[in-house]
C-alpha cells in the first residue's frame, strides 16, 4: 500500500517584507506571491519527492479542496509529484483553504500564518466512509511491513481518524503531527506511534495533560538547559504518552537548535544539530519537510539517526527556497547537493 495522508490543502498567499507592520500601519512590503501549502499538502508533496527513485509504494493525500482554479492548481501540483489524489474531494459551493503569510525577510524568513479553513472543514470522515479508504489493507501486509498514516490538525476532527485506524488497522503506523495544537483526550495520544512536534507544541501538550507542578518542572529544566530540558520532555512523552509498540517514536524539533528523538526501538533520547551556515530564505514548510523526509526514511528501514540526518539536509534545502511545497527538494536532488557538499556542516 504505502503512506496516506489525512491533511489541509491551502492556497498560500505570501507577502514577503522586511518587518511587520505595526497595528494601525501602513508599510511597503518587498514581493507578494502565491504558492501551494497546508501542512497536509506539504507532507505529502515532501514524502512524493523525498522517496528513494528505487521506491516504489504509493503516495496519497485524502483532504477537500473547493470547486475553484485554486483548488485545481493544488491537485495538479499533487499530481506532477505522483500523488494518489483519487480521494480528495472537490466541495460544491465551498472555497479552497487559503493561508495569509507575512515573512520577514530581515528576521531569518520568520513567517506569521492566518489560515481560513474553506473545504477543509469538511474533511471529515464517517467509519464507512474509512472502511472504504483502507478497504484494501486492513490486514497485515504480506512484506511484513507497516503502512504509514499521517495527519496533522488542520482538518476539523484527526482524533477520530486516529482511534479508528488503530483499531481497525493495526498495521499501520500512525504519525501525528498536532499543528496547531488543540487539546484532545489522553486517549488519543495514546493511539500515536510516531509524534512529531515542535519546541512550543510540546508545551502545550504538556500544559494540557499534565499537572501544573510538573509542567513547571519540565519548564524550569528548559530554562537551566533547552536541550536538556527537551530531551527529559521527549523521554517523558516516549515512554508516557504515546502507544508502547516497538516503534514508538517522539521527536521533538527545535528549529535553528535541531531535533531531539527517542524510541522504543533506539531506547536513549539522541540530540541531531540543525544545519550551519545556510541563508535562510523563507521557513514556511520547513516542519513539513522534516517530516516527510523522516517518514520515507522510516518506511526504508532506516535508522532514526539516518532518518533525522537526511530530514534536516532536506529542511535545510527548503529553507532557502520561496514557498512551502514547492521548495521541497527531490530525493535525487538532495543526492546531488550531497555529491556536491559531501562535507555540509551540521551541528
Ligand atoms: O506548515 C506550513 C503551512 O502552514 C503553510 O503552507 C500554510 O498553508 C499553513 O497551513
Ligand atoms: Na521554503
Amino acid at each position: 500500500m504505502g503512506i496516506t495522508v489525512f491533511g489541509s490543502l491551502n492556497y498560500d498567499l505570501v507577502t514577503y517584507t522586511d518587518r511587520m507592520p505595526l497595528a494601525g500601519e501602513t508599510i511597503r512590503a518587498n514581493s507578494f506571491e502565491t504558492h501551494a501549502g497546508g501542512k497536509g499538502l506539504n507532507q505529502t508533496i515532501a514524502l512524493a519527492r523525498l522517496k528513494n527513485t528505487v521506491d516504489d509504494y504509493v503516495v496519497r493525500m485524502i483532504g477537500c479542496v473547493g470547486q475553484d482554479s485554486f483548488g485545481e492548481q493544488l491537485l495538479d501540483l499533487l499530481k506532477e509529484s505522483k500523488v494518489d489524489v483519487s480521494a480528495v474531494r472537490q466541495i460544491e459551493n465551498e472555497s479552497t483553504g487559503t493561508a495569509t503569510i507575512l515573512v520577514e525577510e530581515q528576521t531569518g524568513g520568520q513567517n506569521r500564518i492566518l489560515l481560513t479553513e474553506g473545504a477543509n472543514g469538511r474533511s471529515t470522515y464517517t467509519p464507512a466512509e474509512l472502511d472504504v479508504i483502507f478497504n484494501s489493507s486492513k490486514k497485515e501486509d504480506s512484506r511484513g511491513k507497516s503502512d504509514y498514516v499521517v495527519l496533522q490538525h488542520e482538518i476539523p476532527d484527526p482524533g477520530s481518524i486516529i482511534l479508528w485506524v488503530k483499531e481497525n488497522c493495526p498495521a499501520h503506523e500512525i504519525v501525528f503531527n498536532p499543528s496547531p495544537f488543540h487539546l484532545l483526550g489522553a486517549h488519543i495520544w495514546a493511539s500515536v506511534d510516531i509524534l512529531v512536534v515542535n519546541e512550543l507544541e510540546a508545551l502545550q501538550i504538556l500544559e494540557s495533560l499534565y499537572t501544573r507542578e510538573d509542567y513547571e518542572r519540565f519548564h524550569g529544566e528548559i530554562e537551566i538547559d533547552f536541550v536538556q530540558g527537551y530531551t527529559k520532555i521527549c523521554q517523558e512523552f516516549q515512554k508516557n504518552l504515546v502507544y508502547q509498540s516497538n516503534s514508538a517514536t517522539v521527536m521533538i524539533t527545535l528549529g535553528v537548535r535541531g531535533a531531539v528523538f527517542s524510541s522504543n526501538a533506539e531506547k536513549t533520547v539522541k540530540y541531531f544539530p540543525a544545519s550551519r551556515g545556510i541563508k535562510v530564505v523563507d521557513t514556511t514548510g520547513a516542519g513539513d519537510t522534516f517530516l516527510g523526509a523522516l517518514i520515507t526514511q522510516l518506511y526504508r528501514g532506516n535508522s532514526l539517526w539516518e532518518a533525522v540526518k537526511i530530514s534536516t539536509i532536506a529542511s535545510s534545502l527548503a529553507i532557502q527556497k520561496k514557498g512551502a511545497a514547492e521548495s521541497i527538494p527531490s530525493y535525487a536532488e538532495l543526492c546531488n547537493y550531497l555529491k556536491q557538499a559531501p562535507c555540509l556542516s551540521i551541528g
